[in-house]
């Protein structure tokens, strides 16, 4: 493999060895992708405050995610379709997440089954959850599957009234509905009608807050909601019940001008108030950006498209890679920041 560095230096590669509308699947974001850009250029505003003389001769970088523990505060966003990067698919990213000691989050619009993902990952594994009939059976069949296969919470993705447009892969003739997801029997369905295919979200979605009353009933797990970008909304995902709230704008892949992820979290972290878990997504590329992120006050991040790119890299070894350089650059930045363990990192560690 050409000289890997940092996660970035996975891109090229992946570009290198992807089919062209898989590689714009991929990278795309909706629109004009102002919010693309701006899910890495919001990090490149923040600036630190490091803290000398602290003693940092031992780096703890573990914290509990929903009372389980991992090894760093970085873990694998869900991310449909892992075999356009891999002929392993999921298998890979899950065994390389488990030798890392990182929560690795499955998509409902997977590659593999969920059973195949689950017999490849290690305990640390969440399910995220795409509606496939609102409230009803399909969706009954598919939460019941996850709880059987051990997954340890439910993500479910609330930022997918509708599936975004993103034009890079429709200029290069890109169709996700030609593939096979392994959830799913039947092929890919474009509406609710009864079938045995993953449904695309192609038509606005009913499912509403009064909804995630249905979802309780149903599950006994833990539940996330990813996708909320408002203290609004991050309020009522706590009184609805969710134990974790994730703040994501989906890797910039649904809604045009919604705003950076980083640059949203400091008002729901408020909001939140302590009464749940709060994570965040979108754009975390370096050790310096997860820094920032648990300064201003995420319990944890997750990595979408750098994962995605060290696996069309070189398949499990590529991503035990990525998360392995994750490791140390986050370690280097909290000798650096005077912070020797997660819980030192503190908002005066930022500007
Ligand atoms: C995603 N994402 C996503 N999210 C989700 O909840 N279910 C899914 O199936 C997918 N699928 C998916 C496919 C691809 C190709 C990408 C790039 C992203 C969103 C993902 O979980 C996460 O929010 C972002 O990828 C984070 O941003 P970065 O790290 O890619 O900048």
């Amino acid at each position: 493999m050409t000289e890997t560095l940092n996660l970035r230096d996975f891109e090229a590669i992946a570009r290198g060895r992807m089919d062209a509308g898989a590689f714009a699947y991929y990278s795309g974001g909706a629109g004009d992708e102002h919010t693309l850009r701006e899910n890495e250029a919001a990090f490149a505003r923040r600036w630190f405050r490091p803290r000398m003389l602290v003693d940092v001769s031992r780096i703890n970088k573990s914290v509990t995610l929903l009372g389980e523990r991992v090894r760093m505060p970085v873990g694998v966003a869900p991310t449909a379709q892992h075999r356009l990067a891999h002929p392993d698919g999921e298998a890979a990213t899950a065994r390389a997440a488990a030798a890392a000691g990182v929560m690795f989050c499955a998509s409902t619009s997977s590659s593999l089954a969920l059973e195949e993902i689950a017999a490849a990952a290690g305990p640390l594994r969440w399910f995220q959850f795409y509606t496939q009939d609102n409230a009803g059976p399909r969706s009954e069949s598919l939460l019941r599957r996850a709880e059987a296969a051990g997954y340890r919470a439910i993500v479910l993705t609330v930022d997918l009234a509708v599936s975004g447009r993103r034009e890079r892969e429709l200029r290069e003739g890109f169709d996700l509905g030609s593939l096979a997801f392994g959830n799913f029997a039947g092929p890919v369905v474009a509406d609710d009608a009864p079938a045995t295919g993953l449904r695309l979200q192609d038509e606005p979605s009913a499912f509403t807050w009064n909804d995630l009353a249905w979802l309780r009933a149903r599950t006994t797990l833990p539940l996330v909601l990813k996708g909320i970008l408002t203290a609004e909304d991050a309020r009522l995902a706590v009184e609805h019940g969710a134990a974790a709230v994730w703040v994501s704008n989906h890797g910039a892949r649904q809604l045009d001008r919604s705003p950076a992820s980083i640059d949203v979290l400091e008002e729901i972290v408020a909001a939140v108030a302590g009464r749940a878990e709060v994570y965040m997504d979108g754009g975390i590329r370096r050790g310096i950006d997860v820094a920032t992120a648990l300064a201003l006050g995420a319990r944890a991040v997750f990595l979408g498209r750098p994962v995605l790119w060290a696996l069309a890299a070189d398949g499990e070894a590529g991503v035990a890679r990525a998360l392995s350089m994750m490791a140390t650059e986050l370690r280097e930045t909290m000798a650096l920041l005077g912070a020797a363990s997660v819980g030192e990192i503190t908002r005066g560690h930022v500007t």
